[in-house]
């Protein structure tokens, strides 16, 4: 009891000392991953004969070692085939509330489907992944091991399952932007400090916000304005959610995209077509805020955005 009254003061006095009311909330390292299955989830990931023609594996969309993602406006597939959407990064892809740019796909393992069999994508069947990965001298051992089974451990189940632990493995901890919130006041310089209060004062912060910095919620793309009429033809992917639930309110309904990787992924949108983070930052402000802003403001936002970038083991680029 003493040791309780005694201390509480101290706690309380602990919990206030960053971030509590701010929008932006600093990502933490990923508890109770299981360390045999993010491995082979990890083999699976670089792994080209997920695809049909044993040519792309995951890590050819999404490079780890450049952003988790792919540096085209569409990404291309097996056979060069051209998909309909800009590449996203698969870091910190755990803690996005749904997978893809319309949401269609609830979890991570449930995402995994849509690239294996995606026509435009690895263009495979599972039975033949399964049978190629049965092949390997070293794959039954290692999916028996992580799931305790002799007999059908290679399964289209535990690749989805494996895949997906390696994934929430990807989060990006210790940006300066990070450290700053926890109290540093050193980590981030004036600049990008005047612009995480223009992000927040603007408006931006509504949308893109928690660990992610976005992630957490469906908006519509072209709040003010017609940005899509402006494109000229509208594509299928366009039409974003509604393509999920047909329901008219979700017409140009995407997933908001997290920012965290955002200064190391160009091109920018669901289609591609914005080529800089600048061009991107223009195109919020004059679509989803229906507003202009100085120079000055707009540089110290796309600078604040650059101390998003925080560290992971399989990340080399760094932001210039
Ligand atoms: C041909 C390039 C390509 C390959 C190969 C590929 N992806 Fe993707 N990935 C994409 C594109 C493009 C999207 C966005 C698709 C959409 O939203 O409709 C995407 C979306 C994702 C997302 C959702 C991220 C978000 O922000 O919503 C995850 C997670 C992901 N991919 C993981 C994987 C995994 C795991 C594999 C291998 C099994 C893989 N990808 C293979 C191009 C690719
Ligand atoms: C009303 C919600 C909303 C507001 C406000 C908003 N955004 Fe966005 N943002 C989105 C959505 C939705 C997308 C995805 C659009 C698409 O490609 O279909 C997006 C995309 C982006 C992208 C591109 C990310 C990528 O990986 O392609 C950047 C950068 C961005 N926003 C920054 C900002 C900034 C900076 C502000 C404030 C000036 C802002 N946003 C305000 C919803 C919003």
């Amino acid at each position: 009891m003493f040791f309780i009254l005694f201390f509480t003061p101290f706690l309380g006095l602990f919990s206030t000392t960053y971030a509590d009311n701010e929008p932006l909330k600093p990502l933490e390292v990923p508890k109770n991953l299981d360390t045999l299955k993010v491995k082979l989830g990890e083999r699976l990931f670089h792994d080209v004969r997920l695809s049909k023609d044993n040519t792309l594996a995951c890590a050819g969309c999404h490079n780890l070692a450049l952003g988790g993602a792919d540096d085209k406006a569409l990404s291309i597939g097996i056979n060069g085939g051209i998909g309909s959407v800009n590449s996203p990064t698969v870091y910190n892809s755990g803690l996005l509330f749904r997978q893809f740019w319309d949401g269609r796909a609830e979890t991570l393992a449930e995402q995994v489907d849509g690239p294996v069999q995606a026509e435009v994508e690895m263009g495979s069947l599972w039975p033949e992944v399964i049978i190629k990965l049965y092949k390997d001298a070293t794959y039954p051992a290692q999916f028996a091991m992580v799931y305790k089974e002799k007999k059908g451990a290679i399964s289209r189940a535990h690749i989805k399952d494996a895949i997906a632990e390696f994934e929430r493995s990807l989060v990006t901890i210790n940006s300066p932007f990070d450290r700053y919130l926890k109290g540093d006041q050193k980590a981030i310089d004036a600049q990008a400090k005047e612009g995480y209060r223009l992000f927040k004062h603007y408006g931006c912060a509504s949308c893109h916000q928690g660990a992610n910095v976005g992630g957490n919620m469906y908006q519509v793309f072209g709040v003010v304005g017609s940005y899509f009429k402006e494109q000229g033809k509208i594509t299928t992917a366009d039409k974003g959610r509604f393509n999920v639930t047909g329901n008219p309110q979700d017409m140009h309904r995407f997933k908001v995209p997290s920012l965290r990787m955002a200064a190391l992924t160009a091109p920018y949108l669901h289609n591609g077509k914005a080529k800089t983070l600048r061009d991107a930052v223009d195109i919020m402000f004059k679509y989803q805020l229906g507003r202009e802003a100085p120079d000055k403001d707009k540089e110290a936002i796309v600078h604040f955005i650059k101390t998003l970038v925080g560290e992971h083991p399989a990340l080399k680029k760094r932001v210039k």
